[in-house]
């Protein structure tokens, strides 16, 4: 038996029939560009997300550009994010001239650390006096919600408000999750979504979505997603080509009607994944992990070596009225090697998410960042493993997963 990390044809064979209704008509109406399935579509995720605006755009990249245009992001400036996440992320801030201000994650919810952040604006911490950043040029903090769980959002907008920065939620990976009730996306200034195939909810290629909350904030983005002209021809600004395309918008609106079934069917998989853990004796405690990992001066981290550290909910259990989605059920060990290769011999798919932390990317090292900057995410990237979840996913399949693991450990 071969378990992929995600199998999207499970997904396909269950909806197939409504899919190529809605592709077919958007074939009959010829209508690729901005069609009404894309205003249709965007009115339905500002509802789900209970946004008060949302834009369809090309990508979650894209989302994110689009976000740090609409602010007026100038070369120069800082934004402060999260090491320990993919690279759009931070490639956004940088390809408008910004630069990106990594600060270390939280260890139970890989999530940029409110701690952190509080720390920077208040010019005490160690990344600060590296930047020296003039305090005026700090514009935004994006938050990212990795893995489909929210960063701690009340300390997070608490600290833009009183340094008046602007708060872009990453909600790439998190579609549906919440926070105190809230979901993802209606919390920040803006939210960007990336609907990559891969996702919880996958378009049938590149697409992507950003929500707005101020009203002439929302103004901006729109025309900034259609090269700044409004009406056509008519450019008040510079923008770039980012839509989102009609066949994709209507792949989506099928999808969606069935986003929070699934969401809920991956919820009982990471339940079931952590209980199997827990019964065979090999979830270790958080308070084993010191986060001081080799990357700080050779203390190497105090998990024991056949002990992991399964996902924690910490927003959810903490407020009650959080909900994670579980784009990816990610455990940690310092055997990740050997997990892998014995996963890998038993044909299960599995991937790590991130093997760099971004504060350590050739890219950045202009920056100066060494790993010791970030040692949370320096760990997390040296331990993180993702297993398989996805809705369809066999209680069959989650036991032998769960039974390599075991065995290794
Ligand atoms: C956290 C995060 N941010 C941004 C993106 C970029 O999205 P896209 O691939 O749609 O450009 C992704 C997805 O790949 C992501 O996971």
């Amino acid at each position: 038996m071969s378990i992929p990390l995600l199998d999207l044809n499970r997904q396909y064979a269950s909806i197939k029939t409504e899919i190529k209704e809605a592709i077919d008509e958007v074939l009959e109406s010829q209508y690729f560009i901005m069609g009404d399935e894309v205003a249709e579509f965007e009115d339905k995720i500002r509802t789900y997300c209970n946004a008060n605006h949302a834009f369809g755009c090309a990508s979650g990249s894209d989302a994110l550009l689009l976000a740090l245009m609409a602010i007026d992001l100038q070369p120069g400036d800082y934004v402060l994010t999260s090491p320990f996440t993919f690279f759009a992320t931070a490639g956004a801030i940088s390809r408008l001239g910004g630069i990106p201000v990594f600060l270390d994650i939280e260890k139970d919810s890989y999530n940029l650390d409110p701690v952190q952040v509080k720390a920077f604006l208040e010019g005490e911490h160690p990344v600060f006096r590296k930047l020296n950043p003039d305090r005026d040029k700090i514009k935004a903090i994006i938050p990212v919600h990795l893995y489909g769980q929210m960063a701690e959002m009340d300390p997070i907008t608490q600290l833009a408000k009183e340094h008046g920065l602007a708060v872009i939620e990453d909600a790439a990976q998190s579609i549906g999750a919440e926070y105190k009730g809230r979901r993802a996306g209606s919390i920040g200034d803006f939210g960007c979504f990336s609907f990559f195939p891969s996702k919880n909810l996958g378009a049938f290629g590149d697409a992507g979505l950003i929500t707005v909350r101020d009203n002439s904030l929302a103004d901006k983005t729109d025309i900034l997603r259609l090269h700044g002209a409004k009406p056509k021809y008519h450019h008040s600004l510079v923008g770039i080509n980012s839509r989102l395309d009609t066949i994709q918008a209507a792949v989506l609106s099928v999808k969606l009607k069935y986003l929070d079934d699934w969401s809920e069917k991956r919820r009982k998989i990471a339940q079931i994944y952590n209980q199997l853990f827990e019964e065979a004796g090999v979830v270790g405690s958080l308070d084993d992990c010191s986060g001081t990992c080799d990357a700080m001066g050779g203390n190497h981290c105090s998990l024991p070596e056949n002990k992991i550290i399964t996902p924690k909910e910490t927003t959810g259990a903490q407020s009650a009225n959080g909900k994670h989605i579980y784009h990816q059920y990610t455990i940690r060990s310092k055997k990740r090697d050997q997990l892998m290769e014995a996963l890998k011999a038993g044909n299960i798919g599995h991937s790590v998410y991130y093997p760099i932390p971004l504060h350590e990317q050739e890219c950045f090292a202009y920056l100066g960042y060494e790993p010791k900057d970030c040692p949370i995410s320096h760990c997390a990237s040296k331990q993180a493993l993702s297993l398989p979840i996805f809705p369809e996913l066999t209680l069959e399949e989650i036991k032998k997963v769960v039974a390599t693991i075991v065995d290794v450990l």
